[in-house]
């Protein structure tokens, strides 16, 4: 429990480090066992050939008759007894024992029947160092007995063992640098990305992250970042500028109040209070309406909406109706409900009272610079229900039909027939209104040849079924 804890709190570095050296380590370790153990039997190999040569070189003298007395062997090379049937040394080379033999005899027929050789403690029959023994049959039931030293290949292995006992460890620790150096370079980047975003999150200020030349995941991840970096920032220069419109926007009305309110409390004899409280209040209203808008913008932006199925065709001529004193007549063209009276066929599923403003807003603007009328229509079209309101009046050109949506947006229209002003927040809110029901809003020509004058708002909404 505690050694996860230990572990989890390792750098990455750190725990990458360990666990490929922990995984070189059992590799380097089993590497070198097997070395010494190749190594080591194909010198214990060698040296029974060896042997055996020798032993078969005296059997053959021997089987021939011709073997002299003592056996004729290069010096320091093997040592020879020969045994007769009873097991009695009947010859042997010079320095070897003539008395006792190396192997008991029936060790030694035994060995020469099967081939193998074996290991034999020199010191007690008088030899000086550890030997290997084979044993090899001869013409009459003799028996050549030959064996070699030991100690060099001791030797030879004593020092391989100790090479490897130095230089595996060595080498494991060389291994282990070398990684601990790589995924440093490795990781470097990633280092770099969070020094980055630090320094993002310490100043609140968004720069661009540190892109890798590399085309691996690090560098997707620092383009990913960066993007919503750049989104982030945009987001909050978005926010920044809806404040300062904002307050900007909120400024003349209250200067307004303010001007109007301290003429009249200075010169309170001179002033129809009447009217003051009547300019007053329409600069409220003024200041009512864009708190609403302002809070209703907010809302379409941050919650998720109240739904309820509500038919277009219906809601349309509801808020037509409001307009029936209007400075020009509107029209509307709703469906004919096929399927008896009160059948409504675009039904969309959506917050009534948004939907509602939506159609006030474009109704006013419409009814603000209509020359002549407005046409209000309602139609559905393959899984969508689309309204227009459609005005002959000046329009917008084409190069501003989408600016006019942003936020605090108003044309300079010299035409405007009402002189009102609005906040330029109309727009934005129907926008709004309708990509929050998962539709679109925008503005077109009013004849779909572009002839004439007009201008033609639609908005697209998804029907229920
Ligand atoms: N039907 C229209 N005909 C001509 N211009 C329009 C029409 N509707 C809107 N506009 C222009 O678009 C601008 C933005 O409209 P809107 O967002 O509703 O703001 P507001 O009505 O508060 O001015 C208006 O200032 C106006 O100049
Ligand atoms: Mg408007």
């Amino acid at each position: 429990m505690k050694l996860a804890g230990w572990w989890r709190r390792r750098s990455l570095r750190a725990r990458l480090t360990m666990v490929t050296s922990a995984g070189l380590a059992v590799a380097l370790a089993l590497a070198a066992v097997l070395l010494a153990s190749t190594v080591r039997s194909a010198l214990i190999n060698g040296l029974d050939v060896g042997a055996r040569q020798g032993a078969v070189e005296v059997a053959t003298l021997l089987n021939q008759g011709r073997l002299p007395s003592p056996v004729p062997v290069p010096p320091d090379t093997v040592t020879v007894q020969v045994l007769n049937a009873q097991g009695r040394i009947v010859n042997i080379s010079p320095g070897a024992d003539r008395l006792v033999p190396m192997l008991a005899p029936g060790l030694a027929r035994e060995m020469a029947r099967t081939g193998q050789a074996r290991m034999l403690a020199g010191p007690p029959i008088g030899m000086p160092s550890v030997l290997r023994v084979v044993a090899v049959p001869a013409r009459g039931q003799h028996i050549v007995i030959a064996a070699v030293s030991f100690a060099q290949v001791h030797d030879s292995l004593a020092t391989l063992a100790r090479a490897l006992f130095i230089g595996t460890p060595l080498l494991l620790g060389l291994l282990a640098l070398a990684i601990w150096l790589v995924t440093g370079y490795t990781l470097r980047p990633i280092a770099a990305l969070s020094r980055g975003a630090a320094s993002v999150s310490g100043t609140g200020r968004p720069r661009d992250l540190p892109v890798p030349p590399a085309r691996d995941e690090v560098r997707a991840l620092a383009i990913t970042l960066n993007d919503m970096l750049s989104r982030l920032a945009d987001a909050q220069q978005r926010q920044r500028d809806l404040v300062s419109d904002t307050a900007h926007e909120l400024r003349s009305p209250i200067a307004s109040i303010r001007a109007q309110l301290e003429v009249a409390l200075d010169h309170p004899d001179g002033v129809d209070w009447a009217e003051t409280a009547r300019d007053v209040h329409a600069d409220t209203l003024r200041l009512a309406r864009l708190a609403e808008d302002l809070l209703l913008l907010a809302r379409l932006d941050g919650q998720p909406l109240r739904r309820t199925p509500v038919g277009l065709a219906a809601l349309c001529a509801a808020a037509v109706a409001g307009y029936g004193p209007a400075r020009v007549p509107v029209r509307v063209t709703v469906p004919s409900s096929g399927a008896g009276a009160g059948a409504e066929p675009c039904v969309v599923a959506g917050d009534p009272d948004a939907l509602r403003r939506l159609l006030v807003n474009l109704l006013d603007n419409a009814v603000r610079h209509a020359a002549s009328q407005v046409c209000v229509s309602v139609r559905s079209e393959t899984g969508w229900a689309v309204v227009t309101v459609t005005d002959d009046g000046p329009g917008i050109p084409a190069a501003d039909r989408e600016r006019v949506f942003g936020r605090f947006t108003r044309l300079d229209n010299a035409r405007d027939r009402t002189g009102e002003e609005g906040a330029g927040l109309g727009l934005a809110i129907v926008r709004s209104t309708a990509e929050a029901h998962g539709g679109s809003a925008t503005l077109g020509d009013a004849r779909p040849d572009g002839a004439g004058p007009g201008l033609r708002a639609v908005v697209r909404l998804p029907l229920t079924s």
